[in-house]
């Protein structure tokens, strides 16, 4: 089947390289999240499992991991160019028991009642139709089988995604314009009742949805690496996309600038907020 979203498959496909390389900012991140929403699955051995947005591939290994030798995960991503790095994460784990399928979870058939389980860590709010979408992902499942995944909390409830782009907007002098909220992205998700509305649509019940809000804590010696993870993907890089490299620059210095100006004890602290969604199929 033809992927449908064809903007977010090359949008992503050209953000690979840098995603890979920045996997472990990204990781500081995002990986609370996922370690919740994992426990929130409870993965067992032997079962089979379905990664949605699998990326470079770091939850897919421990996804492995918990189910075993005996057990399978299928890890789907509509950039196949994020499974170089994810090869290498499972040839660096010795874990054999992954298939890497190159796929829109929106339009390509996973399979019918084929897993235990699904997945996502920030996957699974890139969807032009989220509702033929989680279907698709429904129709995959055995049921009583869970979705569990974690998505992102509104942007203002978000300094660590808000600060960099605010430091950007300043240095363009134009405010971006801001996507429907529900348009594909990483917030499209972000209004729990109408992702339950979907969910819901979609044929999923017993959904649950928890709010988690803390804070990023960052180090002095890390705001660098933080500027250059926000110059590459989201607003920031979107805003910047057509500017020429003294802009770019202006632009990082004013990110680093801003995250400085909030140094407390050599520590800059960042709102940070993300919804646990778990669903049964
Ligand atoms: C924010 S990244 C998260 C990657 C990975 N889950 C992680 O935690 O590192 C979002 C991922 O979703 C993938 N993605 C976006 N839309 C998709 C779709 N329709 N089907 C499959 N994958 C998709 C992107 O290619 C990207 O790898």
């Amino acid at each position: 089947m033809e992927f449908v979203n064809t903007e977010q498959a090359a949008y992503w496909a050209g953000r690979a390289k840098s995603w890979s390389a920045q996997e472990a900012v990204h990781d500081r991140v995002i990986g609370p999240a996922g370690r919740m929403a994992m426990e929130r699955l409870d993965p067992r051995p032997g079962q089979v499992l379905v990664d949605l947005g699998c990326g470079t591939g770091q939850t897919t290994v421990e996804l492995a991991r918990r189910v075993g030798p005996g057990g399978q995960v299928v890890g789907v991503d509509i950039a196949a160019a994020m499974f170089e790095r994810a090869r290498q994460h499972l040839g660096d784990a010795g874990v054999g028991n992954v298939e890497l399928v190159h796929a829109d979870v929106q339009s390509t058939n996973l399979g019918q009642g084929r897993f235990d389980g699904a997945y996502s860590r920030f996957g699974v709010m890139f969807f032009s139709d989220p509702v033929a979408a989680f279907s698709n992902v429904h129709a995959s499942l055995k049921s009583g089988a869970a979705l569990s995944f974690a998505c992102w909390q509104p942007l203002q409830a978000n300094d660590w995604m808000s600060v960099p782009a605010q430091a950007a907007i300043a240095v363009l002098d134009v405010v971006p314009e801001m996507p429907a909220p529900d348009a594909p992205g990483p917030f499209a998700l972000a209004e729990p009742e109408a992702m339950r509305r979907v969910l819901d649509a979609a044929g999923f019940c017993d959904i649950d949805i928890a709010f988690h809000d803390d804070f990023l804590m960052a180090p002095e010696t890390g705001i660098s690496e933080m500027a250059d993870a926000a110059l590459q993907v989201g607003a920031v890089q979107r805003m910047l996309e057509n500017a020429d490299p003294k802009t770019v620059e202006l632009a990082r210095q004013a990110i680093v600038d801003a995250l400085e100006s909030r140094l407390v004890n050599a520590e800059v602290a960042l709102s940070r907020a993300f919804l646990l969604v778990r669903a049964v199929a």
